[in-house]
């Protein structure tokens, strides 16, 4: 499938800006580590966009409605899968380094960008260093479960660095690409 139309699948359902924004955020992410892996961008990207088609819709199924609106679509059931394993509780499909990944980036991605919109060069030379000190600050997006986006990054096998490298690597090229359209990743 090629971005566009994932990209018109994802507003066909989504209509919250905050949960757009979120997913474009998830795609850069994910596009940044199908570069890290050698892997194939269109897929992973679609992947990220795509994750939480059915949130809006289905909050309390989310992910497991993904199955229902994607079905007419020319997506498989391995993407159908892939967009599954990223539940909190679906673990036991995270097989594979395109699943690994997407829990591993979809809180962090959205984490980081939070951090970003505090500074005033936002992206630009945000480190690891600085990503580390509000994990451990409490108050900050207390809503993120630290824990979780540990275990996800440990189980994608990443250093704590380089994960954050990447993924601000990935934000940095979308908001690039989202500035011809008009877009700001920052709100
Ligand atoms: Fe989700
Ligand atoms: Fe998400």
């Amino acid at each position: 499938m090629e971005r566009q139309e994932a990209l018109n699948l994802l507003k066909e359902h989504v209509k919250s800006e905050q949960l757009y924004r979120h997913s474009l955020a998830v795609e850069a992410a994910m596009i940044a580590y199908a570069k890290h892996f050698n892997e194939d961008e269109k897929l992973w990207g679609n992947v990220g966009l795509l994750h939480d088609v059915d949130f809006e819709k289905y909050p309390d199924e989310h992910p497991k409605m993904a199955k229902e609106l994607l079905a007419d679509t020319s997506l498989d059931e391995d993407f159908v899968e892939t967009i599954l394993s990223h539940g909190l509780d679906a673990k036991e499909l995270r097989t594979n380094n395109l699943r690994k990944a997407l829990s591993a980036v979809d809180q962090m991605s959205s984490f980081i960008l939070a951090i970003a919109l505090l500074r005033p060069t936002g992206l630009d030379g945000l480190k690891a260093k600085s990503v580390k000190k509000k994990m451990k600050d409490k108050a900050f997006a207390k809503a993120v479960d630290r824990e979780y986006l540990e275990q996800t990054r440990e189980d994608l096998g990443v250093e704590f660095a380089k994960h954050v490298e990447i993924i601000v690597s990935g934000l940095k090229a979308q908001e690039e690409r989202l500035k011809e359209e008009g877009f700001n990743l920052l709100g």
